[in-house]
């Protein structure tokens, strides 16, 4: 049920902290520990490349994931679109292991994949919403994401969702290995989840940007460097599937390869620059666009943020800055649809859960 809200999406968009939270409760022992079943702690002992699978949203998630199961727990990961790989399977290595991210668990293109990959006699994990799903009950191990039943057919709460548990996976791969951390992962969660709550209180902000950048626009550029660049396609998807303006997301450093001819008078970019590394690289990037004219629409992370940033994100850990930095963007697509008098819920040509390939 909506309750008070004019939209599922909107709903969703609020329910962040609480799932995020949720998160936490089930995926933590009694001593404030993150501890996952066994029999999937082996199986990310035991492999020697971890291949995740999956479409649209749940892609870009496994994109962020990537990075915490590199980074956080030295194993070699290859994110792929199901749709591609079902037809054209790379090279697979000695002991794969599977990762299947989807929040419906039925979408067809992931399940093709999942089928041929059980012929072939590898392992699989599904981190899925729904528990009971095909693509649960036909893989061996399931990670549930807990963050209820998603409606709006704009994937929000989903994202982020996959995006904390499979940081949860990461860590506890990392314990299992006996790598150490240094910082307390369900703390750094848990700081996630109030910075959503800050977020969430900050709609207004966010519908006047929408307002300002995104009011007249026939197209829009998100950019952005490492994590930011994955957050970034998540923005255009958003923005394009609810308010039907062409966006497009780009690693900051591809523009001048191309893309950058498109730049002309007032086109919004949307910038995210919550990364210290590449702080630098993308302030360069936005220079480059508003010199060729581009309406730059700034969002960084306390402690990065310059003069003239459109909007500033309360600091969280470096590598979880996606789960906060992808909330403005999810408003400022639901604004852009609720001020285009778009079906905000139910956007055209698209359904819930992709059941064909
Ligand atoms: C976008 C969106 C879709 C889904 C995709 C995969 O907002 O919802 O891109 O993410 O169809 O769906 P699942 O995660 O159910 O496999």
């Amino acid at each position: 049920e909506k309750g008070t809200y004019p939209h599922f999406m909107l709903k969703e968009i609020d329910e962040q902290p609480i799932v995020m939270r949720k998160i936490i409760r089930e995926y933590q022992n009694g001593d404030n520990q993150i501890k996952l079943d066994k029999d999937i702690r082996k199986a990310m002992q035991d492999t020697d490349r971890v291949y995740i699978i999956a479409a649209g949203t749940s892609y870009h998630a496994g994109l962020v994931g990537k990075e915490f199961m590199e980074k956080l727990a030295n194993i070699p990961v290859e994110v792929h679109v199901a749709s591609e790989f079902s037809y054209n399977m790379p090279l697979l290595s000695e002991k794969p292991l599977f990762v299947f991210i989807s929040q419906s668990g039925e979408t067809a293109d992931s399940r093709s994949v999942l089928v041929k990959i059980k012929e072939l006699g590898h392992p699989a994990l599904t981190i899925t919403n729904v528990p009971g799903s095909t693509l649960s009950r036909e893989a061996d191990y399931t990670l549930h994401l807990h963050a209820g039943p998603e409606i709006a057919v704009a994937s929000t709460k989903a994202y982020t969702a996959q995006i904390a548990v499979l940081a949860i996976l990461a860590v506890d791969t990392a314990q299992a290995k006996d790598l150490t951390l240094d910082f307390d992962p369900l703390q750094e969660l848990a700081l996630v989840a109030n910075a959503m709550e800050v977020l969430t209180d900050q709609k207004e902000e966010v519908e006047q940007l929408t307002r300002d950048y995104l009011a007249t626009t026939r197209n829009a550029f998100f950019i952005g460097r490492s994590a930011d660049y994955h957050v970034s396609l998540e923005g255009a998807l958003k923005l394009k599937e609810i308010s039907y303006i062409q966006a497009e997301g780009f690693a900051g450093g591809e523009l001048k390869h191309g893309t950058i001819a498109l730049i002309e008078e007032g086109t919004p970019v949307v910038a995210l620059a919550t990364q210290k590394n590449v702080n630098y690289s993308i302030r360069g990037n936005v220079q480059e666009v508003v010199a060729r004219g581009a309406n730059a629409l700034v969002i960084s992370m306390k402690g990065l943020e310059q003069d003239g940033d459109a909007f500033v994100l309360p600091k969280v850990h470096e590598l979880l800055t996606p789960l906060v930095s992808v909330v403005p963007l999810q408003l400022l697509a639901y604004y852009a649809a609720l001020h285009r008098d778009c079906d905000v819920d139910k956007p055209r040509n698209l359904a819930k859960s992709v059941t064909v390939e």
